[in-house]
C-alpha cells in the first residue's frame, strides 16, 4: 500500500479585510516594471465596490469571466489565448476571484499557460508536465474547497473531468470572510451543502484516516454553526469549513451523493452545488444522519428544491447518467469498499435517479 504524497498550498491568509493585502503579496511577484499579472474575476462583481478595489497596475490584464455555465476546456483555452495576446510575454501571476468555478479557470489558466496543447489534453491524473504561473486564488462564494484542492474541473469534449497535478495546487490563496457577504441565499446554501456533502462523504467512507477526519469533523461542526445556529461570525465560519471539507477529501475521497450529481451535471447540466443537494435528497440510506439534519437545514432557510427531474425521462438518458455516476469507481470505493463493482448496479443507480 502506499500513500498519497498530498502537496498543500503553501501561502494563506485569513481574516476580514484580507483582500487589502493582495496589492502586497503581488508586488513579490513583479520583479521588472513591465511585468503583468492577470486578474480573472467573475462577472457578477462588474460594477460592484470589489471591482474598484482590484490592485490593478497599467500592464495588467483583467478578464471578467462568465460562469453562468460550469468551466469548459473550450473556456479554458480561449483565455489562455487572450492572456497570450496581451503582452507577448508570460504573466507573473494569475489570480482568479470569485466561485469555485473562476478559481477553477485561474487555476487551469496558470496551468496552460506553460504546458502546450488544448486543456482537455491534460484531463485526468498527473498529466501536466511543466510547472504553472504562480497563481492566486480569493473565493467570493464558499463551499467547494476549490481554494484547498488540486484539481481544476472542467466540462471537456468527452467528459467532466479535472486537470489534477500537484502544479493545479494554488501557490497563495487569500480568505477574507467580507467577500462572501452578499452572497444571495439559493447559491449560499448549494455550495455551502457542497461543503457539507464533502464532510459527510468523508466521514462515512470506507477511506477515512485520522488526517481526513482531523478535517472532516471539525469542517462539519463549523457547517453546523453557521446553517443551524446561524453564528453572528458565519461568513469566517463557513469560509473555513469550505477549505477544511477541501482538505478532508483531499486525503479520503467523496461517495455516493458526487457520483450521482456528477450525472446529474453531464447529462442535465445542473451545476455542482445544486445537484449535489438534489442527490443528497436521496440518499437517506447511504448517510441516514446527514440527509436529515440537511432536510432541517433546508427547511430553516426555506429551500426548495426541484422534483421529480428524472421520473420522467427517457430510458437512455438515465442510461447516460447511470454509465457516468458508475464510471466514478475510486468515489464507490469509498463507499463500498473492495467489492463494490458487485453492489454498484445499474437497477440500483436507475431507481436512486428515477426518485430524482
Ligand atoms: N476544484 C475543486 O476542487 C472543485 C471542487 C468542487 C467543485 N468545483 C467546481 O466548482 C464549480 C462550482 O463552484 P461554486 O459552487 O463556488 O459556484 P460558481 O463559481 O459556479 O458560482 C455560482 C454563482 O455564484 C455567483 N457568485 C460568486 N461569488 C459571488 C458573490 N460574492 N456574490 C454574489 N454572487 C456570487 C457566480 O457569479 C455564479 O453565478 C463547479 O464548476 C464545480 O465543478 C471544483
Ligand atoms: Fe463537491
Amino acid at each position: 500500500m502506499s500513500f498519497k504524497n498530498f502537496k498543500v498550498v503553501p501561502k494563506m491568509i485569513f481574516g476580514r479585510g484580507s483582500f487589502a493585502q493582495l496589492d502586497e503579496v503581488l508586488a513579490e511577484e513583479r520583479k521588472r516594471d513591465d511585468d503583468f499579472v492577470v486578474f480573472l474575476v467573475d462577472d457578477v462583481h462588474q460594477g460592484k465596490p470589489l471591482e474598484g478595489r482590484v490592485p490593478l497596475k497599467a500592464q495588467d490584464q483583467l478578464i471578467w469571466v462568465n460562469v453562468d455555465e460550469e468551466p469548459t476546456t473550450k473556456q479554458v483555452d480561449s483565455l489562455t489565448e487572450q492572456v497570450q495576446a496581451h503582452a507577448g510575454k508570460t504573466p507573473v501571476s494569475v489570480v482568479g476571484l470569485g466561485g469555485g468555478s473562476t478559481m477553477d479557470l485561474a487555476k487551469a489558466v496558470s496551468l496552460m499557460l506553460t504546458n502546450p496543447g488544448g486543456s482537455a489534453m491534460y484531463q485526468g491524473w498527473d498529466l501536466i508536465k511543466n510547472p504553472a504561473v504562480h497563481h492566486i486564488g480569493i473565493p467570493t462564494l464558499s463551499g467547494t474547497g476549490a481554494e484547498a484542492s488540486r484539481t481544476a474541473v472542467l466540462c471537456g469534449p468527452e467528459r467532466k473531468l479535472g486537470l489534477n497535478s500537484d502544479y493545479t495546487v494554488f501557490d497563495q490563496i487569500i480568505m477574507d470572510p467580507e467577500l462572501i457577504k452578499d452572497v444571495p441565499t439559493d447559491q449560499w446554501f448549494y455550495t455551502g451543502m457542497d461543503c457539507y456533502i464533502h464532510c459527510i462523504e468523508s466521514l462515512e467512507g470506507t477511506y477515512l484516516n485520522e488526517f481526513s477526519k482531523a478535517y472532516g469533523e471539525k469542517s462539519l461542526d463549523l457547517c453546523r454553526e453557521v446553517y443551524i445556529d446561524d453564528h453572528p461570525e458565519k461568513d469566517d465560519k463557513l469560509m473555513m469549513a469550505s477549505f477544511m471539507g477541501g482538505m478532508s477529501i483531499a486525503y479520503s475521497q467523496v461517495g455516493a451523493c458526487h457520483a450521482l450529481s456528477y450525472g446529474l451535471s453531464y447529462v442535465l447540466g445542473y451545476h455542482h452545488g445544486i445537484g449535489n443537494c438534489i442527490a443528497f435528497d436521496v440518499l437517506e440510506e447511504f448517510y441516514p444522519e446527514g440527509v436529515k439534519e440537511f432536510r432541517q437545514m433546508m427547511d430553516k432557510h426555506n429551500i426548495t428544491l426541484p422534483k421529480g427531474i428524472c421520473k420522467d425521462l427517457p430510458d437512455e438518458t438515465i442510461a447516460k447518467m447511470v454509465k457516468v455516476a458508475k464510471s466514478l469507481g475510486p468515489l464507490w470505493h469509498n463507499v463500498y469498499g473492495d467489492g463494490w463493482e458487485d453492489k454498484v448496479t445499474d437497477e440500483l443507480l436507475t431507481g436512486l435517479y428515477r426518485r430524482i
